[in-house]
């Protein structure tokens, strides 16, 4: 499998990261950043020109490809479904995830989230508490494909941080955090 090419969700995503954790950083410079799925690389090296330290910065991809790619770029990254291989607790969790509904033709674990599209996120939902800091944050990327999900049901507190339209579906990024 390919290594999912940076498109208009990885560009809408750099930016709200961009727009949002400067501040981050000035209330505590350790912040340990986490990427699920982090493909080329594109949210972790600005995560690093943001000013997160090197040493705390970590991904994880299902795709040894990706995992190859960013290892070469000098980030820590594993080959891992979701959190099964990643210990820790982290102060920033990023997820692009796949959401689209997989159909006859659109297999890829890169875009396709399960039969209805929501099925990785769900898992990554009920994972990711397990690995997120009391004060700390997620940032998930949704689509208007992806069928509604109730953050607050999975146990977190939601803020809104932005939605882009695209011609055939409207994107929307989540900060989620711990009730
Ligand atoms: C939409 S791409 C996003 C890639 C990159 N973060 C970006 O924004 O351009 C989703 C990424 O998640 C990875 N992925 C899919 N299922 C995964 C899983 N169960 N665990 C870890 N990574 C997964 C894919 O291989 C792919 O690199």
């Amino acid at each position: 499998m390919e290594i999912y090419k940076p498109a208009e969700d990885s560009y809408f995503l750099t930016e709200i990261l961009k727009r949002e954790m400067p501040q981050l950083l000035e209330e505590n410079p350790d912040l340990t950043f986490l990427e699920i799925g982090a493909g080329s690389g594109i949210h972790l090296e600005t995560a690093l020109n943001l000013g997160i330290k090197r040493e705390n910065i970590f991904s994880c991809d299902i795709n040894p490809k990706a995992v190859s790619h960013c290892n070469m770029l000098g980030f820590h990254c594993i080959q891992s479904d979701l959190f099964e291989k990643i210990g820790g607790i982290f102060d920033i969790i990023v997820f692009n995830p796949p959401y689209l509904p997989e159909h006859q033709f659109d297999k890829k674990p890169d875009t396709a989230g399960g039969k209805k599209g929501d099925e990785i996120i769900i898992r990554f939902l009920q994972q990711a508490k397990n690995h997120l800091n009391k004060n700390g944050k997620i940032f998930l990327l949704v689509s208007s494909l992806t069928p509604k999900i109730n953050f607050e049901e999975f146990g977190y507190n939601k803020k809104f941080l932005g939605n882009e339209k695209l011609f055939y579906e409207e994107l929307s990024i989540w900060e989620l955090s711990l009730k």
